[in-house]
Order: structure tokens, then sequence, then C-alpha cells
């Protein structure tokens, strides 16, 4: 059986990679995404889900849903990073580890993407590091893990 169940969870507009805005975002897709993290998953023998979704209530549910069925959560709320209390208060109401991830370094970017309604109830955020800031969350994630695990 694996290790730890991790749930991928990618907010507005990122079913949209590779086509949107290539400069800031890449070209790679969701699926290669998806399929790298699976790679890495593998390797650390954990078990892992993607979900994506346009939509502020669907994620909400989607964490709910997560209660006790998953350990941990890599999550890109997208734009609702800046704008959704409903999406803070479903991570906080679970009490769900996770980590916060933006592609790009939203800090050097537009004024109304410095604030951030998760990054006070994340473990950590990881920044600026493209797609490849979604493999070191999931090692992050192992790692803090199997620190709990050892407590
Ligand atoms: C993003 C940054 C957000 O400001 C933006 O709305 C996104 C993507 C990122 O991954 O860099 O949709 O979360």
């Amino acid at each position: 059986m694996a290790k730890y169940s991790i749930l991928v969870v990618n907010g507005p507009n990122l079913n949209m990679l590779g086509v949107r805005e290539p400069e800031i975002y890449g070209h790679e897709t969701l699926k290669d995404l998806e399929k790298m993290l699976q790679n890495v998953a593998d390797e650390l023998d954990v078990k892992i889900e993607f979900y994506q979704s346009n939509h502020e209530g669907d994620i909400v549910d989607t964490i709910q849903k997560s209660y006790k069925k998953v350990d941990f959560i890599l999550l890109n709320a997208g734009a609702y990073t800046h704008t959704s209390v409903a999406i803070r208060d479903a991570l906080a109401g679970i009490d769900m580890p996770f980590y916060e991830i933006h592609i790009s370094n939203v800090h050097k970017r537009e004024e109304f993407r410095h604030h951030s309604f998760l990054s006070d109830v994340a473990v950590g955020v990881i920044v600026g590091f493209g797609l490849d800031g979604y493999e070191f969350a999931l090692r992050g994630a192992v790692r803090y893990l199997d620190r709990k695990h050892q407590e």
C-alpha cells in the first residue's frame, strides 16, 4: 500500500497551461505536469490524485471531501488565491496541511497578486519555480509527513 495520499488541486485557468500566456506559464500542459508528478509519486511510493476546476465552490467541495482521505494537498488556487475566503476556510476547517504553489513569481507581478488568503494557513509557499515547484512541493510534502509520523 502507498505510504501517503496526496491531492493536487489546480484552480481556474490552469487547465489552459501550454496555451495560456506561455511567456509566464511555459509551454507544458496540465497533462504533462500530471504525468511528471505521477512519476515522482511512484518513485516516492505515494498515492497521488489530480483535480482541476475553474469553479470556486467545486474546489471547496473537493477540499471538504478530502477530509480523512488525503494526507496533504498541493494547491495552486490560481486567481482564487487572491480573493477566496471560502477556499481558505475549507482548508482551515478540516485542518488540512497544504503547500500553496504558484508557477510564476507573483511578487514580481501586479500588486493584486501580492496578497494571498492562503499563505498564513499553509505549511509553506512555493513561488516562481515554474512547474518544477510542484515537484519540489511533492517531495517536501513527503518529508513533512515522514517527520510528522516520527513524532
Ligand atoms: C498563479 C498566479 C495567480 O496570480 C494567477 O491568477 C494564476 C496562476 C501561478 O501559478 O503563478 O492563475 O497561481
